[in-house]
C-alpha cells in the first residue's frame, strides 16, 4: 500500500474527513486547455507519420479496400497524385506495397526492375517530392502461394534462397528511387544479405529499416485483403515471431542491428508497446512502429457504429505509440492525423 493510501485509510478509520495533501494536487495543471497544452509531453507531428500505399498496374484506377475505410489500391499515376497530396499535408513519408500483374512461386514481380513498386518509385523520385520513399521488401505479395519467399519441398519457406531474392529486391528498389528499404519477411540473415546486395548495387547510402520485432499477429487481416497476400496454406508462425515473446523480440533487434540495420520497426504497434518502450531504452537507433491494418480497422469499425469517437481514438492510439518511444509511426490514418495535428493547439 502506498503511504498516501495508508493515510487515507487511517484517516477514514479514525472517522476523520480527508483532504488531499496540498503539495500534491496534480489536477492543478489540468485546469484549462492552455495549461494542458503547456505541459503536454507527446505531440503528433505530420513529419513523424508514414502513409502506406498499395499500387497495382494500369492507369487512372482506384479500388477501395473493403476492410479499411478510406484506403484504396491505386495505379502508379494515381499514387503520384496521392503522394503529392500527402506531401502538401507535411507528412514524413510513404511506404509502398505492390500488387503485381502476375504471381509465381519465387515472387518474380517483387525483384524485377519492371516491378510495380519499382515503376511507382521511379515516378515519385522523378517528381522530386518532399517525402521519404520507403519500399516494403518482402515477397508475400508476389508469390502465388502467399508466403514470404520460395518454398522447400515440405512447404516451409526456404530461408537462404529467400534472403538472396530479398537482396535483389532491395537493390532494385533502391536503384528505382527508394530512400529506405524495409525488409519484413522475418528471414534469418535478411538484413546482412540486403546490406551486401545494396552495397554491390552501389546503394551504400540507402538505409535499412528492419521490421525486426514483427509478430505473427491477428491484426494483419485487412492488409492481406488489400495486398492479396493471404497464405494459400498454413500460416506465418514458422517465421514471424510468437506474440507472447518480449525477450525474443529484443534478440531479434540486437541481431538486426549487428547485421547492419540503420533503423528498427516494431509491428504491430499497440499490442507491442512494452517491446517498443524496452527497445527505446536499450538501443539508440531510430525506431518506428507500424500501426497495422487491424489496429486501424478496429477503430474505424467501432467508430462507424458510433461506439468510439474516431478522431479521439486514432489520436490517442498514435500518441500512445509515440509516448512508448517510437520516432515515427506508419499509419493508415496519416492524412487525417496530419490535418488534425495542425488544428490542435
Ligand atoms: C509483408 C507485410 C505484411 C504487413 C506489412 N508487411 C503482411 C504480413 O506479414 O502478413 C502487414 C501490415 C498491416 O497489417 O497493415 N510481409
Amino acid at each position: 500500500m502506498s503511504p498516501l493510501n495508508a493515510l487515507v485509510q487511517a484517516s477514514r478509520a479514525a472517522g476523520e474527513g480527508w483532504t488531499p495533501d496540498p503539495a500534491h494536487r496534480l489536477r492543478r495543471t489540468r485546469r484549462t486547455e492552455a495549461l494542458r497544452a503547456l505541459v503536454r509531453e507527446t505531440r503528433i507531428h505530420a513529419r513523424q507519420l508514414v502513409a502506406p500505399m498499395f499500387v497495382f498496374p494500369g492507369t487512372g484506377r482506384r479500388e477501395p479496400v473493403g476492410s479499411m475505410p478510406g484506403v484504396e489500391r491505386v495505379t502508379p499515376d494515381e499514387a503520384l497524385k496521392d503522394a503529392r497530396a500527402l506531401a502538401a499535408l507535411g507528412i514524413g513519408g510513404v511506404i509502398l506495397f505492390g500488387l503485381p500483374a502476375d504471381k509465381d512461386a519465387t515472387g518474380t514481380g517483387g525483384w524485377i526492375d519492371g516491378g510495380i513498386v519499382q515503376e511507382t518509385l521511379r515516378r515519385m523520385r522523378d517528381a522530386d517530392l518532399d517525402l521519404v520513399l520507403i519500399a516494403d521488401t518482402c515477397l508475400c505479395e508476389y508469390t502465388d502461394h502467399g508466403h514470404c519467399g520460395p518454398l522447400l519441398g515440405d512447404g516451409r519457406v526456404d530461408n537462404d534462397a529467400t534472403i538472396e531474392l530479398l537482396a535483389r529486391t532491395a537493390a532494385s528498389q533502391a536503384t528505382a528511387g527508394a530512400d529506405i528499404v524495409a525488409p519484413s519477411a522475418m528471414m534469418d540473415g535478411q538484413v546482412a544479405a540486403i546490406r551486401r546486395g545494396l552495397d554491390e548495387a552501389g546503394a551504400q547510402d540507402t538505409p535499412i529499416l528492419a521490421y525486426a520485432a514483427k509478430t505473427a499477429s491477428a491484426f494483419y487481416g485487412p492488409f492481406r485483403e488489400a495486398a492479396g497476400s493471404t497464405p494459400a496454406f498454413g500460416d506465418r508462425r514458422g517465421y514471424q515471431m510468437d506474440p507472447a515473446n518480449g525477450r525474443e523480440a529484443m534478440r531479434e533487434m540486437e541481431v538486426d542491428i549487428a547485421e547492419g540495420a540503420d533503423m528498427l520497426l516494431v509491428k504491430p504497434a499497440m499490442p507491442s508497446l512494452d517491446i517498443l518502450a524496452t527497445a527505446r531504452a536499450a538501443f539508440d537507433v531510430p525506431i518506428g512502429a507500424y500501426q497495422v491494418s487491424g489496429e486501424f480497422a478496429a477503430i474505424e469499425a467501432a467508430a462507424q457504429r458510433g461506439w468510439l469517437d474516431r478522431r479521439r481514438a486514432l489520436t490517442e492510439a498514435t500518441t500512445s505509440i509515440l509516448r512508448a518511444g517510437a520516432d515515427f509511426v506508419i499509419t493508415y490514418a496519416a492524412a487525417d492525423l496530419a490535418t488534425w495535428s495542425r488544428e490542435a493547439r
